[in-house]
Formats: C-alpha cells, sequence, structure tokens
C-alpha cells in the first residue's frame, strides 16, 4: 500500500529548488563550498514501479535509462524502486538488463560503475507483448504484483508512455480496463510523451480518452526541455534578481529571439516527423514553453498551479495570427535532401525548419517581437534566447558611427555551453573615445562544474513525488495549439504557400534573414 498516496501533496520541487538556491547568501565560487546539496533539500521520492511502455525503443535507451542511473547516481531514486519495460520485442530478462547496460554506457560514455550498475540491474524487468493486446495487460497486472511483492516495492505506479502518439489513447484505455489506474491500492501516474494532440481538436480528443481512466492529477504531459536546468534558472534569474525584473518590459526590451537550431537531421524517425514537421515537433511545445517563461508575470508562489496559470496567460495573450499575417510572418523550409531519408515520402511538403515572429499583446509586452526559429540539418547545435534591449540614445556619442554603438543583450545559452551572458559597451584604452563592447559571462560548467545531465531526471524524480509544476496542463496545451492551428490550416489549404529548401549546414532559407531584416533587424547567429 502506498504511503505516499493518502498524504497531501508534497512540495513542489522547482519550489524546493528555487529555496535551496536562495538559501544561499552569496554564490559559491566552486562546487565544494556550493552548500546544501539537492540531495540534502529534497524529498524522499515514494517507493513505487515505473513501467516503460516502448522499452526497447529510442527514448528508452537513450534518455529513460541513462536518467535512472544518474538519479540514483546522485541519490534521488527512492530506495525500493523497479523499472518495467514493456515492448513488442520477445526477449528474456536477462537480455533486456544486458541491452540496457550496453546502451547506458554508450550514452555516459565511460565505464559504468559496476556496484551502481547492478543495483540498478536487479531492478529492470521486462514483459513482452501487442499493446492492443487485453491479456498483456493481465500479464503485465501479474508482474507487478510479483514485482512489488518479491522485492518489497509499493504497488504505486508510473506508467511511461514512450510509444508512438498514435496509441496513448489505446494504452490508456487497456490500462483502464484491466484496472490499472484505479488508485485504491496506490497512486497511479502517467507520463505522456509529446505530441500531445496533431491540433487543438484531436488534442481535446486525446484527452478525452485520457479523461475515461485518468484524472488530471494523474496526467503528466511530458516537455523535456522543462526538465533542462538552463530554461529551469530562466525563472530563477528573472524572479530571485530585483535587477531585472523592472527593465524586463516593453520600456526597455526591442525584442526577444529564440533560436533552437540542430545539426542533425531526421535520423531514423521519418515516420513520425512526416506527421510532425518542426511547426508541431518543436514549437507548439519546446518553443512555447521558452517564451512562456521568459513572458510571464511572477507567479504569486512555485506551486504548480500558480506558476502554469502564468504561463498560459502569456499563450492566450499571442493574437491568432490572420491568414493575411502568416503569409507575412511565418517562413518555413525544407532541407535538401530530406525527401531522400528514410520513411520520407518523395513529394513530401513537410518543414524541417519554421521561422515567425509572434506578440504577446499585453501591458508587459504589447509591441515587441518575439522572433522563433528552429530547424534540422542547420549550421551547429544552438539553443538561446537573446532578449535585446533598446539602443542607448545617442546624444552622447554623436560622432560615434552607429554600427559601433550595439544595443546590449542578455542571451540565456540552453545549450551547448549552458550559461547566461550580458553584453555592454566599454571604453577601450587610450586617448580616443573608442567604444568596444565586451561580455559579463556565466558558464555552468565553469561555475558549478556540472555536466548537464538528459533533462529527464528532473522529470521523472517530479512524478515520482507528484509534483506537476513542470508538466503541462490541458489548458497550455489547448494554448499552444491555438497559436498553430492557423498556420497549419493555411499550410494545408494554400499548397504554393513557398517551402524554400536551404543547404545542410547552413543557417536555413534566406527567406527567415529577410524577415528580421524586414524589421531592420538581425538573427544574432
Ligand atoms: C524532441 C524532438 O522533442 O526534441 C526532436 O521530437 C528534437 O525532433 C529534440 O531533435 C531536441 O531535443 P534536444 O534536447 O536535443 O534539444
Amino acid at each position: 500500500m502506498s504511503s505516499g498516496h493518502a498524504s497531501p501533496p508534497p512540495p513542489a520541487a522547482l519550489r524546493q529548488r528555487l529555496a535551496g538556491a536562495s538559501a544561499k547568501a552569496d554564490p559559491p565560487a566552486t562546487r565544494d563550498d556550493a552548500g546544501p546539496s539537492p540531495a540534502a533539500t529534497a524529498v524522499q521520492a515514494d517507493s513505487c514501479v515505473l513501467v516503460i511502455f516502448g522499452a526497447s525503443g529510442d527514448l528508452t535507451r537513450r534518455k529513460l535509462l541513462p536518467a535512472i542511473y544518474n538519479l540514483a547516481e546522485s541519490g534521488h531514486l527512492p530506495e525500493r524502486f523497479a523499472v518495467l519495460g514493456v515492448a513488442r520485442q520477445a526477449i528474456d530478462e536477462a537480455t533486456f538488463r544486458a541491452q540496457m547496460r550496453d546502451q547506458v554506457r554508450k550514452v555516459e560514455g565511460e565505464p559504468l560503475e559496476d556496484a551502481k550498475w547492478t543495483a540498478i540491474e536487479r531492478r529492470l524487468h521486462y514483459v513482452s507483448g501487442e499493446f492492443a493486446d487485453k491479456a498483456m495487460y493481465t500479464r503485465l497486472r501479474q508482474r507487478l504484483e510479483h514485482i512489488t511483492a518479491a522485492a518489497g516495492v509499493a504497488t504505486n505506479y508510473l506508467f511511461y508512455l514512450a510509444v508512438p502518439p498514435d496509441l496513448f489513447g489505446a494504452v490508456v484505455d487497456q490500462l483502464g480496463a484491466a484496472g490499472l489506474t484505479d488508485e485504491a491500492g496506490g497512486w497511479r501516474r502517467v507520463i505522456i510523451e509529446k505530441p500531445f494532440g496533431y491540433d487543438r481538436e484531436s488534442a481535446r480528443a486525446l484527452n478525452a480518452t485520457l479523461s475515461a481512466s485518468l484524472r488530471e492529477s494523474q496526467i503528466y504531459r511530458i516537455d523535456h526541455y522543462l526538465g533542462k536546468e538552463t530554461v529551469q534558472n530562466i525563472l530563477a534569474f528573472r524572479f530571485a534578481n530585483g535587477i531585472f525584473e523592472p527593465i524586463w518590459n516593453r520600456r526597455y526590451v526591442d525584442h526577444v529571439q529564440m533560436s533552437v537550431a540542430e545539426d542533425v537531421g531526421v535520423e531514423q524517425r521519418g515516420a513520425y516527423y512526416e506527421k510532425a514537421g518542426a511547426l508541431r515537433d518543436m514549437v507548439q511545445n519546446h518553443m512555447f514553453q521558452l517564451l512562456t517563461l521568459v513572458a510571464m508575470e511572477p507567479p504569486i508562489s512555485f506551486r504548480a498551479e500558480d506558476v502554469r496559470d502564468e504561463k498560459v496567460k502569456v499563450l492566450h495573450a499571442i493574437p491568432p495570427l490572420s491568414p493575411e499575417d502568416i503569409r507575412n510572418v511565418v517562413v518555413r523550409g525544407q532541407y535538401e535532401g530530406y525527401t531522400k531519408e528514410p520513411n520520407v515520402a518523395a513529394d513530401s511538403r513537410t518543414e524541417s525548419f519554421v521561422a515567425l515572429r509572434l506578440s504577446v499583446e499585453n501591458w508587459r509586452w504589447a509591441g515587441v517581437p518575439f522572433y522563433l526559429r528552429t530547424g534540422k540539418r542547420l549550421r551547429r547545435r544552438l539553443t538561446e534566447i537573446a532578449v535585446q534591449f533598446k539602443r542607448a540614445p545617442f546624444t552622447l556619442f554623436r560622432e560615434t558611427p552607429v554600427e559601433c554603438l550595439h544595443p546590449n543583450v542578455l542571451t540565456i545559452r540552453i545549450q551547448p555551453d549552458e550559461g547566461i551572458s550580458l553584453s555592454f559597451h566599454a571604453k577601450e584604452p587610450g586617448p580616443m573615445e573608442r567604444l568596444g563592447t565586451v561580455t559579463m559571462d556565466f558558464t555552468y560548467a565553469e561555475y558549478f562544474k556540472s555536466e548537464p545531465e538528459t533533462g529527464y531526471e528532473t522529470l521523472l524524480y517530479d512524478a515520482m513525488i507528484g509534483d506537476q509544476t513542470l508538466f503541462h496542463r490541458m489548458d497550455i496545451v489547448e494554448a499552444g495549439w491555438q497559436v498553430v492551428d492557423p498556420i497549419l490550416d493555411v499550410w494545408r489549404e494554400d499548397p504554393s504557400f513557398p517551402l524554400p529548401q536551404y543547404a545542410p549546414g547552413s543557417s536555413g532559407p534566406a527567406e527567415a534573414d529577410q524577415l528580421l531584416q524586414r524589421d531592420d533587424r538581425q538573427w544574432r547567429c
């Protein structure tokens, strides 16, 4: 029987993490004097079984198992814990364990510590079967009963749906029919991967299916960007420092640009990507989350509902674009060679790149453009948010050429080279009044001596402690689709909407540069 089930919800992990950070009088100079470690302040996760549907898939191998390994390493896993993998592949438990060991070793890039891996390995179990087969869920229930009884693990189940999106509803239906969503015997939570629907209507339909078996408090709509340290740090940066908030508005900010560039193509995910495209794959979820964190008002607390209330308001403040606007402020593109990728149609019109200009029409941001850009097969992997401030008045620098007077830019580097920098002017040494641009720079690696993890560590841990702050609430999903749907409609209805090709390794189609040039601005990189 669960200990966590009947007790009141534990305090939010995010609130804890932020409280832990602000408890330090001064930032640490090195990791050694970094104050209380997260483990020292963290809520103990409930004993539970993590059931992964899609255990032979890419996500499990590349992210979920490595995240579990990292959680074990940092002491955040409950002592009594098990993982039950579910997949079609008819393999035995020993083979599953060996496969996982190889994969985690590959991701870690170094030999695994034997004692640590062995402790995880004996908690790994496997059951094979078809997701649509009712009998498989009976076997699953029996395995769960067996595992929990044998290893003294509480009967709390965290189901992770790492399966193709068209199976989300079917798996939850089957879980419900098998009595596996009923919380009488312990908590039951379901993590749903993205995309949540293909548009607002299908998202609503999916939600209705899930709601037949689950309450909202049991649904964890995951967005792995919210698990990234640098993304969570946006809130700490904005709200734990008094100096930025007064200038974080239309009076001082000229515009905001967000880029999520990838150097890889669609790789083996052509079948999925063909139905998604860059707008659904990256903008409606990850990029809108970045946008809400940058633009939201301070929440009244870090409780899940307070944070999510403020986030959804930002999305509601984005006016839906008219078909005419869409032709002016939305650019899409496709990399050369995309149609030759495996499982991609030879005449595919799926976009692998999108750039757009949005506005957030509220008191704080009216008139400040937000430029968003994402694409695959670009020059380099880079995710960053740049807040560009208005230029200083020229009065004192009449003699200085305009191009030398750069505006101040605050750059939040999400990945790689995680950190934050602020550019400003300084006088160049010498008798002449010459200005140079310099930067104040903070990098995670240098300051905290920490390597970025997969992002899934935090999210799995939060799901285990029942904290939904970093997961999407249904109204946030709907609000995201509300912005994106009109664009998808125009693309569908107008086959002549341009889909320029761009060279792999470039920075995308020239039309994306022109989008900013028309506003007298340019992408930073
Ligand atoms: C996923 C998208 O959600 O995010 C992928 O489906 C994309 O297409 C990936 O490659 C990017 O994640 P990250 O963490 O590498 O920036």
